[in-house]
């Protein structure tokens, strides 16, 4: 069984990359399952801190669910066709300290999908992540691209994905990435 952490890169309550994860949920294949995280509570990186005070119990919470996880599922939106800095910030804190990168994200299994208003859906950003994602080691899976555009037309009033091609594709990548997760599962 393929246990999956997903990480929406939104704070926002609507918001439509944490919709996709929701929805995501509930189109999991059969005897697989995916946890929905936040990125809420993590402050702002800073090396004083890190250095007086450790790393936060929000970054650590988070990186203890991704190092027991079978593969990462980042929801990313775009700003300025590219990484949201509340995103970015998140990841550069559990890529700390150095010496726990590789158990994190070393070798782990990553998949990107994102939804946004316009007309491109997070294109840019999902592309802007391949070199964080080479960084930190991460064994991306790139069998299938997950764009949601003109995210506010596929959601319902209270902010649920409702539109039923967006989440057919949606089951069909999430299928494809377990399979991959799978693949490189260990033990
Ligand atoms: C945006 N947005 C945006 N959208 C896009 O497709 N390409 C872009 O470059 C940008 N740039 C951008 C910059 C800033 C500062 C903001 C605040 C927004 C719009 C963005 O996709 C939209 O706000 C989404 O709703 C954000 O995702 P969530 O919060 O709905 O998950």
């Amino acid at each position: 069984m393929a246990r999956l952490v997903g990480i929406s890169g939104s704070l926002r309550s609507k918001s439509f990359n944490t919709a996709l994860l929701n929805a995501a949920v509930g189109l999991m294949p059969a005897g697989s399952e995916l946890a929905v995280h936040s990125i809420r509570g993590i402050p702002l990186y800073d090396a004083d801190v890190e250095k007086a005070e450790g790393i936060p119990a929000a970054v650590s919470a988070l990186k203890e669910a991704v190092a027991a996880c079978d593969g990462l599922l980042l929801a990313t939106p775009e700003y300025s066709n590219s990484i949201p800095g509340v995103f970015k910030n998140a990841i550069d804190w559990m890529a700390r300290p150095d010496s726990d990168v590789a158990r994190i994200f070393g070798g782990r299994p990553v998949a990107l999908i994102g939804a946004s208003p316009g007309n491109f859906g997070t294109n840019l950003s999902q592309v802007a992540w391949l070199p964080v994602l080479r960084t930190l080691g991460t064994d991306l899976w790139t069998g299938q691209k997950f764009f949601a555009t003109r995210a506010h037309t596929l959601v319902d009033a209270e902010g649920v994905l409702a539109d039923e091609k967006t989440k057919e594709r949606l089951g069909n990548f999430l299928a494809g990435f377990v399979a991959f997760a799978e693949t490189r599962r260990k033990g």
